[in-house]
């Protein structure tokens, strides 16, 4: 089970939707800013970026934001394509462990477009994350 990947048009698309959300990053702690944008299978493209918190594990992903937005906006039964990550520093980046998971949740088919450490990288969820956990 392997998606298409999107279009590279469709790609640029994500990586400027990402691009744009990172500037309402709530990050005065980190100092860094993160912005995610999710391709859904509709063809809508749901962003989010970091929110943190004084009480540093309260911190949001802005992966996590995103997908969390999506479901808000369109109800839980998205299906996630593809997933872009960004960051204002232009350092290898890629969804931390909690978001992989999430994004398993409703994309076990989705491919993610990061900044690796050799440059722009593009993996499948499952290279991300295998052995994703669901229930049933
Ligand atoms: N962060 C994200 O939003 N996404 C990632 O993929 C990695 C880390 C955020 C969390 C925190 O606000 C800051 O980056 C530093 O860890």
């Amino acid at each position: 089970m392997r998606n298409k990947k999107p279009s590279i048009e469709m790609q640029a698309k994500l990586l400027r939707s990402a691009k744009t959300v990172m500037k309402n990053a709530h990050a005065p702690y980190s100092k860094f800013r993160v912005g995610a944008a999710v391709l859904l299978s509709n063809g809508k493209i749901v962003s989010g970026c970091n929110v943190e918190n004084a009480s540093y594990g309260m911190t949001n992903c802005a992966e996590r934001t995103a997908i969390f937005s999506a479901v808000a906006r369109l109800g839980p039964k998205i299906e996630i394509r593809a997933v872009s990550v960004v960051n204002d520093q232009g350092v290898p980046c890629s969804p931390c462990g909690a978001c992989r998971q999430v994004i398993y949740e409703f994309g076990p088919d989705a491919i993610i477009f990061f900044q690796g450490s050799k440059g722009p990288k593009q993996a499948h969820i499952t290279q991300l994350l295998p052995e994703g956990f669901r229930l049933q």
